[in-house]
Parts: structure tokens; sequence; C-alpha cells
């Protein structure tokens, strides 16, 4: 296949990823250029002086190409073109380049385990045993092989394996049936997944969010899942990212406990980033609990990555509030806490937004931003969450937190001139979230709104690199209700402070190794008293936080 022209790029600086602010957006839901009631790449693009605003420095796209939209577009059925409705190739480019002149990267989805059923490969590969395509998907005659293997979307799948009538044999699928997994097992099949990296990253694109990483090869008497030719997969497609495209980054999607998702980063040649699933749920009961104790562990249990690696952090995304892999007495917690309506209950996690599962509170909602930009690793918004965006736990699957973004005060709150009707999505129309309350634009016009303080907390952890680069040292104070840690790097240092609870707190720091230091409030850049030998005492208001830049004055 010839490559397209490439789009110019700023110079990506190296490891650039580590230094991001991520972005998370459906250009379905995003903005409406044609008043077709579907988001589009025009549309996008006529955005980007908001998220350059905001302070972003990378935006990761939800998948964008032709899908019969079974699963929201993650049922690809042509991995070289954009769907019709957002688009054309060349406003994907023009969308590339605009983003590029402002300084943001762009990370698209690679969906490797599956692909529609609707795919060529898989129309040919079902018809006969013999088609060439045959051995592209995972065959058998039975469903009882790979027994035991976990089903991920409980709700809707009996079995990981469906029947295809037309030549008498069952597929493997990890998710939806009409998604068959690939074989990884065939090496036309990762060659061909190479062409389609290629296809994306000459086109100028900086990055893939590989979607569903652990689940690649199967093998008999396992899990199916982190098996090490899975790790070879990977480590391929790293190495011919390497050679031609080594300033490019994959993040990983692989919902697995810490320790697992470890030799997804490997000796720095599979993985630059992958997420951390934990924290986040661990940052959402940190603050129900009001107690430090399961962000401190989580993070002490966190393995070391190479110097080149980042973990990518965040605090919802396009899915559910997954609760995979904690364990049945934290799943209990957070159901119990966060889903008492079971409608808002999804699979096995929580299909709601940031600001509804936090009731809407604005000082819940700023602390858990604050604990998302300073603890170790890249940071990514999910659109919306910046303006406190509710959702809808009656749109079916994990649509409700796929509503239209709110720009104003207008017609289909700015997203759309079509008619209301004719949306991808219905408007959030619940009295709390309405676009009447939570809206993009407007809000860049008052001081006080969330928006602008999202862009203060972005530009004041942007201000250094110990955010993003520094190590991570808990401090022990005897109030459990109170998490501080220490930030370092070099000789730059950050002391952050959270009071989890809902009750005004005092501390004391044993900061005696800082004696000397002068705590600069990072935010309003106020000096407080200089660090001596006795305990540094501090109190805080009802989930309040500092970030203390410490000063040798
Ligand atoms: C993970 C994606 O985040 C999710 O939205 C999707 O349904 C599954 N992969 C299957 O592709
Ligand atoms: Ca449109």
């Amino acid at each position: 296949m010839s490559l397209p022209m490439p789009v110019p790029t700023t110079a990506r600086q190296p490891l650039w990823y580590k230094d991001a602010v991520i972005y998370q957006l459906h250009v379905k839901t995003f903005a409406d250029s044609n008043g077709d009631g579907i988001g589009d790449f025009r549309g996008l693009s006529s955005k980007l002086n908001y998220l350059a605003d905001l302070g972003v420095t990378c935006l990761w796209l939800l998948p964008m190409y032709p899908s019969p939209f079974r699963d929201d577009g993650y049922d690809i059925a042509d991995y070289y073109s954009i769907h019709p409705s957002y688009g054309t190739l060349d406003d994907f480019r023009e969308f590339l380049e605009a983003a590029h002149t402002r300084r943001l990267q762009v990370v698209t989805e690679l969906v490797l385990n599956h692909t529609s059923d609707q795919h060529t490969w898989f129309k040919e590969a079902r018809m006969s045993r013999n088609n060439p395509r045959r051995d592209w998907y995972v065959w058998s005659d039975t469903d009882d092989k790979y027994r035991g293997v976990r089903i991920i979307f409980i709700d809707t799948e009996r079995s990981n394996w469906a029947w295809a009538p037309e030549s008498k044999a069952y597929y493997w699928h990890r998710f939806f049936s009409h998604q068959p997994d690939l074989n990884y097992d065939n090496p036309a099949v990762r060659e061909e997944m190479w062409n389609v990296m290629r296809f994306w990253l000459g086109l100028g694109v900086d990055g893939f969010r590989v979607d569903a990483v652990p689940y690649l090869i199967e093998r008999e008497g396992t899990s199916c899942e982190n098996l090490p030719e899975t790790h070879d997969v990977v480590k391929f497609l790293r190495a011919n990212l390497a050679e031609h495209f080594p300033d490019r980054m994959l993040l990983a999607d692989a919902n697995q406990p810490p320790e697992l998702v470890r030799p997804y980063f490997s000796e720095g040649d599979e993985f630059h980033m992958a997420f951390h699933f934990p924290l986040m749920t661990r940052m959402f009961m940190a603050v129900r609990l009001e107690d430090r104790k399961p962000l401190v562990e989580v993070i002490e249990r966190t393995p070391e990555i190479p110097e080149t690696c980042q973990w990518g952090i965040f605090l919802r995304n396009h899915d559910e509030l997954t609760l995979e892999m904690v364990s049945d007495v934290e799943r209990a917690y957070m159901i119990d806490e966060y889903a008492r309506d079971p409608a808002s209950r999804i699979y096995l996690g929580i299909r709601r937004r940031l600001a509804p599962l936090l009731d809407g509170d604005r000082r819940r909602i700023e602390l858990m931003n604050g604990l998302l930009m300073s603890m170790p690793g890249s940071p990514i918004i999910y659109y919306g969450d910046e303006i406190g965006m509710g959702d809808n736990i009656y749109l079916g699957d994990r649509n409700g937190v796929r509503t239209p973004m709110q720009w104003n005060g207008g017609w289909n709150a700015g997203f759309s001139t079509a008619d209301p009707e004719r949306l991808a999505q219905p408007q959030i129309s619940n009295h709390q979230f309405c676009y009447q309350a939570r809206k993009g634009e407007s809000q860049t016009r008052a001081d006080h709104s969330l928006l602008n303080w999202m862009r203060r907390l972005i530009s004041v952890r942007q201000s250094t690199a110990v955010f993003s680069r520094g190590t991570t040292t808990f401090l022990m104070p005897a109030n459990h209700r109170v998490l501080a840690y220490l930030r370092s790097l070099g000789r730059e240092q950050v002391l952050c402070v959270y009071n989890l609870s809902n009750s005004a707190q005092a501390v004391e720091l044993d900061l005696q190794s800082l004696a000397g230091a002068v705590p600069i409030e990072m935010f309003g850049r106020s000096l407080f008293p200089r660090i001596g030998e006795l305990p540094y005492m501090l109190t805080l208001e009802p989930y309040a936080f500092f970030w203390f830049r410490l000063r040798r004055l």
C-alpha cells in the first residue's frame, strides 16, 4: 500500500509523553460541523483553541475508523480510513496539522485483539475452512477449548466462543461475539498490524493507545492473558516502531494489577506507557474512606519502571469505572458507596462520570483532580470532566458517559445545529448537570468556574517537571485523614498535602530533613513559615489541598 503524505509536526521532544497532560475525547460527541448530529474532524478542529487554552498537550481520540458501531467503534471494519460520518482522510490530515501547530500531540486507537465481524477479513475467513484468510482468526470444532478463561462482558456474553454456521465451526472472542479475535500466532496478522501502524504514523500520528493488550494469544491450560507469546508480539511491533518512528509512543490498555502490567514495559522495549487501573479505584476509595491508606498502599505496591516509561493515570474514561481487578471487598465497598442505584452498574463496574460520582461537589472534584495532577504518571482528563459534565445511566451500555460535549447555552448546547432527535447521543437533561448548568465556552468567561480552575491546575503542574519526572516519598503523619508526599527531582522539591476528609484537619509533618526551606504555595505564590526542627503544623479545610514548592531562600 502506498503511504499518504505526512503531516508536518512540531518537533517531538524526547520522552514527550512523560511530560504530557492527555485529553481523551470522542470525535462523535465533541463538535458537529455539518449539522448531521454527529461530531466530526472539522468540528474538532474548530475546538482546538479551547483545548490548547485548557493546557493539555496531547489528544487521545476514541476509534475513528469505519465500523458498524456495535461497540462504539472498537469494532473496526477497515483500519485504513476514517468513518464517513467523521469526515475524510483529508479532514483528518487537516485536523492533525492544526493540532500540531498548537503543539498538541495526537494519539489514536490501535485495536489489535479483534476486528468487527463486518471486516472483510472476517467475512472471508468465516466462509470456508480453506479460505486463505481462515487462519487470521481463532477457530475450533468445539466450544470447550480454553475452558475456564473468564468472560469480560458478563452482562451480554455466555461464552468466549461463537458459532459460524457457514463453515460449521466456533470462533474465539474475548469481547462481544461480533468482535472475533485475530490470530497472532499467524505472522501475517502481525505484519498487517505493523502496516496499519505505519500508515497512521506515516501520516504524522504521535502514538497509539493499544486496546485490550493482554488477550492477543491463547494457550490451553492458561488464563489466555499476559502470555509470553503476547509479549513477543508487542516486542515485534515496538522494534519496528523503534526502527522507523523512534519518537512515537505506545500506551498499553492492560487492565491488570500493577505487577502484571510491569512486564509490558519490559526493559523499555515494549510499551512506553500503560494505564494504572488500581490507582484510579484507590483514589475514589481514599476519598470515601477519608483515609490515605488505600493510596499509600497502591503506590508502594507499584513496581519501578524503566526511565523511559511512564504510567498513564486517570479518574474516569469512556468505559465503566472498572472494578474487574480489585478484591471482592474493595468491589463491594465501591458499589456500596458509589453505585447504590443498580442502573448505574454495568459488567463489573460503574457507568458514571466524575462529577456525578462525587455528587457534583466542587471541593471533592478539585481534590480528586489535584491528586490526579500530582501523583506519579501522565494525567489523562476525560472530555467534559473539566466542566463537571453529568451522565445518563439509562442510555444503555456505556453510552451514558459518552454524551455530546456541552459548549454553550445555545441550541444543542452548541454541539450541533441538527434537530435534537438526530444527535449521535442525547444531551444530558438532568437539572444538576444539564448544559444550562455546565457548559465549556461560558465557563471560559467565569473567573471561578471549574474550567478556569482546571486550567490553573494544569498550568501549575506544568510549571515544573517535578510532577512528571520526580520521585514520590510519602510522609506518614499521625493523622490518617491527611495524605502527604514529597515529589523530588534533582534540587527541586514539591510537598503535596491533602485533606481527604469532609471535616477540617490539623496535621503535624516531620520535615526535619528539610529544615531551613521555605514552602511557597504554588497557586497563590504565598510564602509559608520557614521549616524548622520542630514538626511542621498545617491546618486544612474539608477536602482542601496544598502544593508547596520548597525553596532555600
Ligand atoms: C476496551 C475499550 O476501552 C472498550 O471500550 C471496548 O469495549 C473493549 N476494549 C473492546 O474493544
Ligand atoms: Ca457531522
